[in-house]
């Protein structure tokens, strides 16, 4: 079950995941892109389910999850990927977007993990999956509403594998760096930006190898996570001029 696969990263997945072999669930709210879809892993004899569902709705999410259940059978994985990323200047910050931003990369993917995870843990076995991102490990400019998301997502996946250690259901967060979509569509500063086939074969990677946490590009996985150990006013500075993600 794939979430936001209409477009980007989760449409790729789910092309690339079915023509070897594996019946995909697809979660999205734009009813004819996600026919698209369809059409090409039918192309390609691949089975895929297409739901139609905002992943804010919990009912709705557990009703996807049951109708997938009866077509395909006991969902193995979740790809919780469904996710925004609006840049907005501090002096322009809406708490409405910032709610919007939450209620979808964060309460989302709760949803979906909530629509999945009682049957997994009762089968002792299965995946979820975060797509977080690189943007999880420390504030960037113009993107506080996007970096608390998934920074939240990542807190949310960890504790969840902490608590299902020894259940049988996995859990793997990836933190892509920046990978070219609609999402990064027209944005100026991206570096070390990733080509879609090559960033779904590196996701698809972590996810069979069962990885608990995976980030990539290493290049800018490497200067990110040096971040961490930087004092405020060096990080601020760095920062403030490298202006990512505009
Ligand atoms: N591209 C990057 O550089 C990059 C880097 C790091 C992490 N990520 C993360 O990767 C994920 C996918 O990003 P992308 O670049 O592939 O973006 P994208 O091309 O804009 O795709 C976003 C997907 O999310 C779905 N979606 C959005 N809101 C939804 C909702 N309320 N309910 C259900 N589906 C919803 C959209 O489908 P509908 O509009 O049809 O509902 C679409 O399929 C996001 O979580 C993003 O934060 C991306």
């Amino acid at each position: 079950m794939i979430t936001g696969a209409s477009s980007g990263i989760g449409r790729a997945l789910a092309v690339t995941i079915a023509s070897r072999g594996a019946r995909v669930g697809l979660i999205a709210r734009r009813a004819s892109v996600l026919d698209e879809v369809v059409q090409e892993i039918g192309r390609s004899n691949g089975a895929a389910l297409p739901i139609i569902a905002d992943v804010q709705d919990t009912e709705g999410m557990r009703t996807a999850a049951q109708e997938l259940a009866k077509a395909f059978g006991p969902i193995d994985v979740l790809i919780a990927n469904a996710g925004v990323g609006p840049t907005t200047h501090a002096s322009k910050l809406e708490p409405a977007e910032i709610n919007n931003v939450l209620q979808i990369n964060v309460v989302g993917a709760a949803n979906s993990v909530a629509a999945v995870l009682p049957q997994m843990i009762s089968r002792g076995q299965g995946q979820l999956v975060a797509i977080a991102s690189l943007a999880a490990y420390r504030g960037l400019a113009k993107s506080g509403a996007y970096c608390a998301s998934k920074a939240a997502l990542s807190a949310l996946f960890e504790s969840l594998r902490i608590d299902l250690r020894g259940s049988g259901v996995n859990v793997t967060i990836v933190y892509p760096g920046f990978i070219k979509t609609p999402l990064t569509e027209g944005r100026a500063r991206m570096p070390y930006l990733l080509d879609l086939r090559d960033a779904v074969e590196k996701i698809l990677k972590a996810i069979e190898r069962q990885k608990r946490s995976y980030s990539f590009p290493w290049q800018l996985a490497t200067i990110v996570r040096s971040g961490l150990i930087m004092p405020a006013f060096m990080y601020d500075w760095i920062a403030a001029r490298s202006s990512y993600r505009e």
